[in-house]
């Protein structure tokens, strides 16, 4: 496991994410393009997906990913690993999901997730949600790398979501 993520050149991936965003391409394709860029880059990423927050409905929106089509849509707050990251409004670890009490299952395979809000302005609008089908495949890396994608992408979420539509 050590070794398939010293083969991820993150700080690489970070450049090549920023080139896919406006104005290479308009915000929504640049998110799914950002998705299917690390799910193709990173071994241990086996699905990429933004939710968008719906605070007033305290709701999950599902937005671009790459990866398996999921049931899971609309996610309340404070469910699933993805609903305790909008409720706490901080990152989400789980190295193995089996033992996880509040996870919901997207995919049989899946035995690791990472969670990582996106602020704008100190307003948590969105997530990067991650699933493995690596158990503790999550290195000192990724968290950081992912905060900076965070970063880099919450100037355009309000322009793919709207969450009073
Ligand atoms: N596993 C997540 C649900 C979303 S899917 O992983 C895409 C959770 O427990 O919130």
């Amino acid at each position: 496991m050590a070794e398939q993520r010293s083969t991820v050149n993150f700080a690489n991936l970070e450049q090549r994410a920023a080139a896919l965003l406006p104005p290479a391409h308009p915000p929504g394709a640049a998110l799914r393009l950002i998705c299917e860029l690390l799910q193709a880059e990173v071994p241990h990423y086996d699905w990429v997906g933004f939710y968008f927050a719906v605070p007033e409905q305290r709701m999950l929106a599902l937005g671009p990913f790459a990866g398996d089509p999921t049931e899971h849509v609309r996610i309340p707050y404070g469910r699933g690993i993805c609903g305790q990251s909008a409720e706490t409004e901080d990152t989400f670890i789980v190295p193995d999901v089996s033992a996880a009490e509040n996870y919901l299952s997207c995919s049989v395979a899946t035995k690791a997730e990472i969670v990582v809000p996106v602020f704008l302005n100190g307003r948590y609008v969105a997530q990067i949600d991650i699933d493995s089908h690596t158990q503790d495949p999550f290195g000192p890396e990724d968290e950081p790398f992912l905060k900076r994608l965070a970063e880099m992408v919450a100037p355009y979420v309000p322009e793919v979501f709207d969450p009073a539509e």
